[in-house]
């Protein structure tokens, strides 16, 4: 992990001495993510260091679960460097990440005469912020975002990278992340507090993209995280400030290291960051079926949809029955499925379609490269490959290792 260059960092010494950095190194579109807690209150600071006088307005888009106190931290920062804020509120559901939105936002951007030197603050989770984040891409051709995630998922991967998007709705079939662009955002904020009020379920969702990571991390730094994550498992999941402070900071590393590696997702062999999808095949293929329901280890329903970080942990459980059929060790493929039990995420899904209609919907999934079937397979600890070559019978028995009857 590097601590941040002087004159990209966003956090004034002020800030909290528990605060972590990590730098994300893309030449001239390097910025840091900070990671602590009360950090809302220097979004304003941050923007005059990084874009210095020229803005005059902040436009804050805020997802409508964020609590009314951690709006007024941000805000509250806003007039000590004058700064102007027009607030835009948005619901987070997969149905409302359209273009329909981005229209609207972008409407409201040019009521409030936002310039092309202001700057878009996305306050919330991964659908406000991929939203948002889209919105600043396109409006007047691209204005500064900040991204201030709210959801352990947005913290440990959606808020970095600069990937943006919307969904499509084809003929009620919904098409995750159609339409977007690379924007990457001129800092991220992860504060800790607005954590308090996220429901137990979504906060679990998000660790399951931080047990992705570690299925990744020897390649990538940080080959102790999937042991480190598995003693700290019970302090996570009692929300521990420390412990998530520790996961958050590791978790960014890895995904900073893979996008400074890849930005825009071109390279092939073991280092690309086509690798952040470990899982995310299948889990996309279940996340969008309104019939599929989450089971945990013990037998009993989730209610409602599948969240997406439920998805990607169904889809890690897939991605070691493949790497099982390929070789895997044994021994290493258990003591992932235990820590996502131990995370209580689900185990399986009921409810799923046909295999071969699972089968087609990862054919069509937006990764697959000419309509080829491109998985991301666990191939040793810590370290995980693209694979264009598996054969179907296998990709079958993945799914069938999820499915619950
Ligand atoms: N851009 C990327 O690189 C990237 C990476 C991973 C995921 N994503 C996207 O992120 C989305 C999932 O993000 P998510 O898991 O954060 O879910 P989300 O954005 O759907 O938010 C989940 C729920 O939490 C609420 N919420 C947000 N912050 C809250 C808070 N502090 N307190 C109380 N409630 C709060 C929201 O209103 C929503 O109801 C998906 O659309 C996925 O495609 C993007």
């Amino acid at each position: 992990m590097t601590d941040a260059d002087a004159n990209i960092d966003p956090v004034p010494s002020t800030a909290s001495a528990q605060t972590r950095t990590v730098r994300v190194d893309l030449g001239e579109r390097s910025y840091v993510v900070a990671v602590g807690s009360e950090l809302l209150e220097f979004a304003g600071m941050l923007v005059r260091e990084r874009l210095g006088t020229k803005p005059r307005r902040a436009f804050v888009v805020v997802d409508s679960g964020v609590s009314a106190a951690d709006r007024q931290r941000l805000l509250a920062g806003f007039a000590s460097v004058s700064l102007d804020a027009t607030v835009h509120e948005l619901r987070a559901t997969e149905h409302d990440k359209s273009l329909a939105t981005i229209q609207k936002l972008c409407e409201s951007m040019t009521k409030a005469r936002v310039e092309r030197t202001d700057v878009v603050i996305a306050l919330g989770g991964g659908i406000v912020g991929d939203v948002a984040g889209f919105a600043a891409s396109a409006y007047r051709r691209g204005v500064a975002v900040v991204q201030c995630p709210t959801t352990l998922l947005s913290m440990v991967d959606a808020s970095v990278g600069g990937k943006t998007g919307v969904n499509l709705e084809l003929s009620g079939t919904l098409k995750k992340n159609m339409v977007g662009a690379f924007h990457q955002p001129i800092g991220v904020l992860a504060d800790l507090a607005t954590l308090a009020t996220l429901d137990d379920r979504t906060f679990r969702a998000g660790l399951a993209e931080c047990v992705k990571h570690a299925m990744l991390s020897a390649e990538f730094g940080d080959p102790d995280l999937m042991a480190w994550t598995q003693t700290a498992a019970g302090a996570l999941a009692a929300r521990e400030t420390a412990a998530l402070c520790e996961l958050i900071a590791r978790n960014v590393a890895i995904k900073a290291r893979v996008v400074a590696g890849d930005e825009r997702e071109e390279a092939e062999g073991t280092t690309g960051r086509a690798l952040l999808n470990l899982g995310h095949t299948f889990g996309h293929a279940i996340e969008a079926l309104p019939d599929a329901r989450g089971m945990r280890a013990d037998g009993t329903e989730l209610p409602g949809a599948i969240h997406h970080g439920e998805a990607v942990a169904l889809g890690l459980r897939a991605a070691c029955a493949l790497g099982e059929s390929l070789g895997l060790d044994r021994g290493y493929a258990n003591s992932v499925l235990a820590l996502l039990d131990q995370l209580a995420l689900p185990r399986a899904a009921k409810g799923l379609p046909a295999t071969d209609e699972i089968l087609a919907r990862m054919a069509d999934d937006k990764k697959s490269v000419s309509g080829v079937l491109r998985l991301i397979v666990p191939a040793a600890p810590g370290r995980s490959v693209i694979r264009s070559d598996i054969p179907a019978p296998a990709v079958r028995s993945a799914i069938e290792s999820i499915r619950s009857v």
